[in-house]
């Protein structure tokens, strides 16, 4: 007996936390709270999405998921088929989660899938990478874990990812309102001087070696940056007084990715200390919710 099965593909794809203070545009920090697509062939294009944020979601061709696969497709010379493309999503859009990384590793993830390209996870990382620009948020999503990584002058995403040892405890504090990364991204200089990119780099390999090594002793200062955060500070209410948080168990504060969300970083049994970032923003007048809870091990999944 024959059975016919609709061939449903499932794709899941963590948040993630972008730069982690002195790492910008180079550390990620893959997040337990996912995007979930399932596609299989249709007639003509057909998008549902249920979960959170579902209103910035669009349910058409202009749907971020749809037009990457679209463009991928474009750059194979091929033509994306209709499909019928479900989304579940539980990733806060416009606060600094990685959701539009998320998105370009989906639409990657099947469009490779939907064409037959056989296409592994470093090939799909290397082709979101570049639509998205910079690789800190797509190398998170895709790999999972902490992930450090570069794009080379061929266009090869480079990044290697790193167990985190389970004595560090991540979460994500998240305030009301939304910022756009463009518009995060146009407050940077275009310059910087020696001794802030000494300043950095000091620090984001500080922040590596503690990251691999589960030696806490840099922290808080590896988050310390003269990059990114002093210039987007004016853009988060409370932020200044959020990284200057100094608290027993608090390993240290950053923004995440280009806000307006916060990264904490703490010790075990010490989940109290978020409740200070949370007072933080209150004191600003901005509500917030602790979002994420812990960091996602398997990056892209594809099932
Ligand atoms: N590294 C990026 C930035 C992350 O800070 O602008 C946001 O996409």
């Amino acid at each position: 007996m024959t059975t016919l099965m609709a061939a449903v593909t499932r794709v899941r794809v963590p948040a993630s936390s972008a730069n982690l203070g002195s790492g910008f545009d180079t550390l990620g920090l893959a997040l337990n709270l996912y995007l979930e697509c399932s596609f299989e062939p249709s007639d003509s294009l057909a998008i549902t999405a249920s979960g959170r944020d579902i209103d910035s979601i669009p349910r058409d061709e202009t749907n971020l998921i749809w037009r990457t696969a679209v463009a991928v497709a474009k750059s194979q010379h091929r033509k994306m088929p209709a499909i019928r493309l479900g989304i579940r999503n539980e990733i806060p859009i416009g606060k600094g989660l990685g959701s539009s990384a998320t998105a370009l590793v989906a639409g990657v993830a099947i469009a490779a899938r939907a064409l037959h390209l056989d296409w592994d996870h470093h090939r799909i990382l290397d082709e979101a990478a570049r639509l998205e620009g910079h690789p800190d948020n797509v190398a998170a999503a895709v790999l999972g874990s902490a992930v450090t990584a570069a794009i080379d002058a061929d266009g090869v995403t480079r990044a290697v990812r790193l167990e985190m040892p389970p004595t560090f405890r991540v979460a994500v504090v998240c305030p009301g309102f939304v910022l756009s990364t463009d518009r995060m991204r146009s407050v940077l200089p275009n310059c910087y001087s020696r001794e802030d990119t000494v300043f950095n780099l000091q620090r984001a390999t500080l922040l590596v070696a503690g990251l691999a090594t589960g030696n806490h002793e840099a922290f808080p200062e590896a988050f310390n940056d003269r990059l990114h955060q002093p210039h987007r500070m004016a853009n988060v209410p409370g932020m200044e007084q959020i990284l200057k948080l100094r608290a027993p168990g608090l390993l240290g504060c950053a923004l995440s990715g280009s806000g307006p969300s916060i990264l904490v970083f703490y010790e075990e049994n010490s989940e109290s200390v978020l409740e200070l970032v949370r007072g933080e923003f209150g004191r600003s007048g901005q509500s917030s919710e602790v979002v994420a809870h812990g960091i996602d091990e398997e990056g892209l999944q594809i099932t």
